[in-house]
């Protein structure tokens, strides 16, 4: 195999990667995702195996995928086969970065279309139609909005062209910077926005939904839901975080880095889900209203304080930052690997990308107006990327990083790039040899009805 000439990238400052990396976790899967799903599986109990799924499999696989990228140098494709040709085993491996790289490409083409909907509700706010609106109206208005293909279509594609245009220009440019401010101010607005939960009524009741296990309420489903959102909401298995992770300076610590954006990643979420039920509970919605479960209960709020169209503008510029911070993660592990193998310049693989893009995430866009019939099984096409990502390609994709690192890679490998004391090593050795693979099994057999719990 060839090395190419020309230096990677790297991250510019000392946080660069820890700015970037939380910047594509922290994102709609924290504050729009989370709360409606937690919403659907009743709470509590999906919460728990939530928060060990994140535990016992996301840092584990998120410290080998740094690993990996880093060690390999390039795009989930190029790096995982240099990592494994380096221990003499088969290249095959690498099918292991094309289902992560179209993982990622899946995943965004719903993404932006969500992402679409902060921007048109940012729109909303600064415009004051969402003023005077009680709980009904809310309802309607999320419907109008997706109704008119062209209305919606607007948005989605504004994303699009957003995150193409910030990827286009390269690694420090965009990216290192916007984070910076942007992650501050997000957990400035949820404290605020808690602090208006706590005094509306519904605190305690969403703190108990939130924090109170409930055995019976734990579905098979909902353990495969929280397990691929545990997936998701790290940016696993869908080529961002090994990406970035190529772009690693090598004296930095993997494992520390890894904890800080679990971390994070999980308050913005626990945060999320305090400020939102509160108002779901106190104007007596349905937590499991599903996709439009914020778009639908936050701006109630914004209209009860003081000074909430303020609020309410800051916020959705936040989240819509947010969104795009990880957008454009998702983009970057595609990018590389037509800049490394293709010999194309950056801006034009990264407009290529968007077009194809663009023509996926229109098709996930018409799910909420014309396409809202196109469906199988139940699922339309909005729905089946979601699906499909979140419930089997990312949990699958990591139940492969896990063994590949955990059993056939030579152990010197990533005892290197790792560089952890002997009982760390070991510890995340026996994570990714047994804890993570059984946890993803389990759940895997469970929720194929093989065998019940
Ligand atoms: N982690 C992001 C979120 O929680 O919004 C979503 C995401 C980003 C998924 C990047 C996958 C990915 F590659
Ligand atoms: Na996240």
């Amino acid at each position: 195999m060839t090395t190419t000439q020309q230096p990677r990238a790297q991250w510019l400052g000392r946080w660069g990667f820890v700015l970037a990396a939380t910047g594509s976790a922290v994102g709609l899967g924290n504050i729009w995702k989370f709360p409606y799903i937690t919403g659907e599986h009743g709470g509590g109990a999906f919460v728990l195996v939530y928060l060990a799924c994140i535990l016992a499999v996301g840092v584990p696989v998120m410290m080998t995928e740094i690993a990996f990228g880093r060690r390999g140098r390039g795009s989930p494709i190029d790096a995982v086969r240099r990592v494994v040709t380096e221990s003499g085993r088969s290249p095959l491996w690498s099918l292991l970065g094309w289902m992560a790289m179209l993982a990622g490409f899946m995943i965004l083409s719903f993404y932006v279309v969500v992402a679409g909907w902060s921007f048109s509700y940012l729109w909303k706010m600064v415009t004051g139609q969402l003023a005077g609106s009680g709980v009904d109206d809310m309802v309607a208005i999320f419907v109008a909005n997706n109704e008119n293909p062209f209305n919606l279509g607007f948005w989605s594609t504004l994303v699009t062209l957003l995150t193409m245009l910030i990827v286009g220009k390269g690694v420090q440019a965009g990216i290192e910077r916007s984070v910076s401010w942007m992650m501050p101010g997000m957990v400035i607005m949820l404290l605020i926005l808690i602090g208006y939960g706590v005094f509306s009524g519904g605190f305690g009741e969403a703190w108990r939904f939130l924090f109170s296990f409930n055995a019976g309420s734990l579905t098979s489903d909902g353990m495969l839901a929280a397990l691929g959102h545990a997936f998701f909401t790290l940016s696993l298995a869908s080529g961002a975080i090994l990406t970035y992770g190529s772009y690693l300076p090598s004296r930095t610590s993997i494992a520390r880095t890894t904890f800080s954006v679990a971390i994070a990643d999980t308050l913005v979420a626990l945060m999320a889900g305090l400020a939102i039920f509160p108002i779901i509970f106190a104007n007596g919605m349905n937590p499991g209203e599903g996709p439009g479960l914020i778009f639908m209960s936050l701006p109630l709020a914004f209209q009860a304080m003081p000074l909430g169209t303020l609020f309410g503008i800051l916020f959705f510029v936040m989240l819509s930052m947010a969104a795009l911070t990880s957008s454009i993660s998702m983009v970057e592990a595609t990018v590389s690997w037509l800049v490394d193998n293709k010999g194309i310049s950056r801006r034009t693989a990264a407009w290529g990308t968007g077009i194809v893009l663009w023509l996926v995430s229109t098709l996930a866009m018409l799910s909420f107006n014309l396409g809202a019939d196109w469906t199988l099984a139940g699922r339309h096409f909005f729905d089946w990327l979601d699906y499909l990502t979140s419930r089997w390609m990312m949990p699958l994709g990591g139940l492969g990083m896990a063994l590949l690192a955990g059993f056939v890679l030579k152990s010197e490998s990533f005892r290197e790039e790792l560089g952890l004391s002997a009982q760390w090593h070991a510890l995340w050795l026996f994570m990714v040899r047994y804890v993570s693979p059984l946890g993803i099994l389990v759940i895997f057999v469970d929720a194929l009805g093989i065998a019940r719990l």
